[in-house]
């Protein structure tokens, strides 16, 4: 497969692009033209630099010109749009340009490809498991109604989800929709492009106000390492190959499902893992799902926040509700193959614990059968 990818300087797309090679698939990326402050593309992705095509997601098509759509036409298997806006306090209208336009703009790419190659090309949009808003319970892998609860940055997931929608038609390039959890760092390595999304929590360890965190009885933390986000995505794209045509865009749960651990059990691991990691422990004290959800929305409104603040107050919802992602359809897709991370190590890269040491087998040969 070859894939035209955006985003791939991200967290989720380093991934995707580290796995790439072994699945046999081949990235063109898309770069943005100028990353003022950011290590320049060719230097962090060497093996990709001469395969990078230049653009921006808010402008038409991507900004591509004739000579890149005609070359990626020829070839290209599928769009795989992972570029966002992933500031969790960011301003409507950047989250609108980057998420909405972004894949409004997308889906004409892969349009374009199509109608010039005459192939099938597909579509792929990484949305997010949070623009389900306040919605509790077991969530299907459906489209989504209007929710009061959403916050900017998940209506503008929303919004695209709906774009995408309203845009399929038939004999349109197929849609995969894929409603990413939380990612942690590589599941080997614990390396990590960023410390956002749940790190925010681990970062705030030790400042958290009262030293309390207010969750629902049995809320969970829906997470995945991102080597494992990225694996199963690949597999996922492949299978809506095989699969397709598809009269209807094609949504996925990208989560951990009914496997992702409750917020106690995570914390309490973490805390058997490692007690002389924490210097002050949190008491999750019990909270309605109404009160988890004002409170990481509205609380800027009487506190002067800093948007660090912002962001994880805002984050208190991704770890204080209690809910479930199906993953029925995305079974499906990959042939029943789920990742299935374990409590252990999502406590450990969440908050970057060591790895146990082995003891050493002393000289004694005869106690060193107790360690065996
Ligand atoms: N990480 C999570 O926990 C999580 C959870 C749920 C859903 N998601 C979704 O998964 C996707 C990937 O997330 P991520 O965490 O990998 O994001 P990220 O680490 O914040 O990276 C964002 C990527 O988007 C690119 N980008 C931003 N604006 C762009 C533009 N105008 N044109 C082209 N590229 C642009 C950035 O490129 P530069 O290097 O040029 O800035 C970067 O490669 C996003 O759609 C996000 O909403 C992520």
């Amino acid at each position: 497969m070859k894939l035209l990818l955006t985003g791939v300087t991200g967290q989720l797309g380093t991934a995707v692009a580290e796995i790439a090679p072994e699945r046999g698939v081949t990235l063109v990326p898309l770069v943005r033209p100028a990353r003022p402050g950011q290590v320049p593309f060719e230097r962090a992705f060497p093996s990709l630099a001469a395969a990078k095509v230049t653009g921006d997601v808010r402008e038409p098509l991507w900004g591509l010109g004739e000579t890149d759509l005609n070359a990626l036409a020829d070839d290209v298997d599928a769009v795989v749009n992972l570029a966002g806006d992933t500031n969790w306090a960011g301003s409507g209208r950047d989250l609108y340009a980057v998420n909405v336009l972004g894949a409004r703009n997308g889906y004409d790419v892969a349009r374009e490809l199509q109608r010039r190659s005459g192939r099938r090309v597909a579509y792929v949009q990484a949305s997010s498991i949070y623009v389900v808003g306040g919605t509790l319970g077991r969530i299907a892998e459906t489209p989504l109604t209007l929710d009061r609860h959403r916050t900017a940055y998940e209506h503008s997931k929303w919004l695209a989800e709906r774009e995408l929608e309203r845009q399929h038609g038939p004999g349109d390039p197929d849609i995969l929709i894929s409603r990413v959890a939380a990612l942690l760092g590589d599941s080997r390595t614990g390396a990590t492009r960023k410390r956002n999304s749940l790190y925010l929590l681990a970062e705030r360890w030790d400042d958290l106000p009262g030293r309390v965190l207010p969750a629902m009885r049995g809320a969970k933390v829906d997470v995945l390492p991102r080597d494992l986000a990225a694996g199963t995505l690949l597999d996922a794209v492949a299978g809506l190959h095989r699969t397709g045509p598809h009269p209807e865009p094609v949504i996925t749960h990208l989560s951990a499902g009914e496997r992702a651990p409750t917020l106690r059990a995570l914390l309490e691991t973490a805390r058997a893992l490692s007690p002389l990691a924490f210097g002050k422990w949190v008491r999750l004290v019990p909270a309605s799902a109404e009160q988890v959800l004002w409170m990481s929305a509205n609380a800027e409104r009487f506190l002067p926040l800093s948007p660090a603040w912002r962001n994880s107050l805002i984050g208190l919802r991704y770890i204080g509700l209690d809910r479930v992602m199906e993953r029925g359809r995305l079974a499906q897709l990959v042939d029943g193959q789920l990742p299935e991370p374990s409590t252990e190590l999502l406590a450990r890269l969440l908050f970057d614990l060591p790895e146990p040491q082995r003891p050493l087998a002393p000289a004694d040969r005869g106690l060193s059968r107790f360690l065996a």
